[in-house]
C-alpha cells in the first residue's frame, strides 16, 4: 500500500524537527574532512509546493516552516536549518520547501556520497531528476529495507542512515526493528535516526521499549509535541530516536527546543523531551 504523500504534509512542525535533527547531524559530520555518506531509507519526492493543491489542503506548513521561517535569533543551527529552506526561496516569500534528501543535498560536499530509496511511483521520478548531476550518488526505487541490504555498508566508513517510514500499517514499526538491527549489522559505527509520529502515547511509549529493549547501545530520544497527547486527535507531536548521536546533539536540540517551542506552541501544554535513552 503506497497513499501516503508527503506533499500533504512538507513543512509541517514534525518536518520542522526532523530536519533540523538532520542539519544538526550533518553539520556536526562536516566537521572532519573525511567524506561521509547520507542514506535516506524513505526518501520522497525531496522538494515540495507549498502552493500545491495538496499543500494548501491541509496547510501543515503555517503551523510548520511557517512559524519558523523568520527566526531572527541566534541559535546556529536553527539558522543553518531556516538557511538551508531559504535556499529555495527568491525573496521573502515561502513558496517551497526541501525533504530530507533535498537537505542533504544542500548541505552535503561534492564528496560526500548520498543515497536514497524511495517506492512511490509519482515520487520517484521527481527526486530522482533533482539528483542526475551529482555525483558519488545513488538514488533507487527501491524498498527501505531492501536499500539497506544493497547499499550498507558505505563505501566511507562514516555517516547518518535517516529512517523515515509513512507508518501506514502497524507492521511497519516491526518492520522497522529488524530493518534497524540489520543496518546496524552491517554499519555499527553509522548514526541512525528514526522519525516516529506521536498519536496514541501507550503506542509511542511500546515502539521506543522496543527499540530499548534490542540492546543497541548510545540511543538518544529527542520529542516535540506542539499539543498536548490526546487520542483520537490525530498526530500530537513526533520524535527522532537517534542511535550514536554526536556528542553535541543532546546540548544542541535542547537549545534549539528551548527556542522552538514557544514558536510551534499550539496549546500552553506543549511539551518537549530531549533525554539519553540507552548509554554508549
Ligand atoms: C514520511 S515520507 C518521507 C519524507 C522524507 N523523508 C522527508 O523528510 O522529506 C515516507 C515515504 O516513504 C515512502 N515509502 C513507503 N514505503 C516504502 C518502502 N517500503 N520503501 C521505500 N519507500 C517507502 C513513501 O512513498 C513516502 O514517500
Amino acid at each position: 500500500m503506497l497513499s501516503y504523500r508527503h506533499s500533504y504534509h512538507a513543512g509541517n512542525h514534525a518536518d520542522v524537527i526532523k530536519h533540523l535533527v538532520q542539519v544538526c547531524i550533518l553539520n556536526y559530520l562536516k566537521r572532519k574532512e573525511k567524506p561521509f555518506c547520507y542514506h535516506d531509507t524513505h526518501a520522497g519526492a525531496g522538494l515540495y509546493s507549498l502552493q500545491s493543491e495538496q499543500a494548501q489542503k491541509t496547510a501543515e506548513y503555517q503551523t510548520g516552516i511557517g512559524k519558523v521561517w523568520n527566526y531572527t535569533g541566534d541559535n546556529a543551527e536553527i539558522k543553518a536549518y531556516v538557511d538551508a529552506v531559504r535556499r529555495l526561496n527568491q525573496g521573502e516569500d515561502l513558496a517551497f520547501y526541501p525533504g530530507s534528501p533535498k537537505i542533504a543535498d544542500l548541505l552535503c560536499r561534492a564528496t560526500d556520497s548520498i543515497q536514497a530509496t524511495e517506492l512511490h511511483p509519482g515520487d520517484y521520478p521527481i527526486l530522482a531528476s533533482q539528483f542526475q548531476r551529482r555525483k558519488h550518488c545513488r538514488i533507487e526505487k527501491m524498498d527501505a529495507w531492501a536499500g539497506i541490504r544493497a547499499m550498507l555498508p558505505p563505501l566511507a566508513k562514516r555517516g547518518l542512515v535517516l529512517i523515515d517510514p509513512p507508518y501506514e500499517l502497524k507492521t511497519e514499526y516491526q518492520d522497522l526493528i529488524k530493518g534497524l538491527q540489520q543496518a546496524i549489522q552491517r554499519f555499527p559505527q553509522g548514526t541512525y535516526a528514526i522519525w516516529y509520529p506521536v498519536i496514541e502515547r501507550k503506542a509511542v511509549e511500546s515502539f521506543i521499549d522496543a527499540i530499548v529493549d534490542t540492546q543497541i547501545r548510545n540511543q538518544l530520544r529527542i520529542e516535540y509535541c506542539p499539543l498536548p497527547d490526546a487520542e483520537g486527535f490525530g498526530m500530537t507531536g513526533s520524535g527522532m530516536l537517534v542511535i550514536n548521536p554526536p556528542y553535541t546533539l543532546k546540548q544542541d536540540m535542547e537549545n534549539c527546543l528551548k527556542e522552538l517551542s514557544p514558536l510551534l506552541s499550539q496549546s500552553p501544554a506543549a511539551h518537549w523531551q530531549v533525554t539519553q535513552l540507552v548509554d554508549e
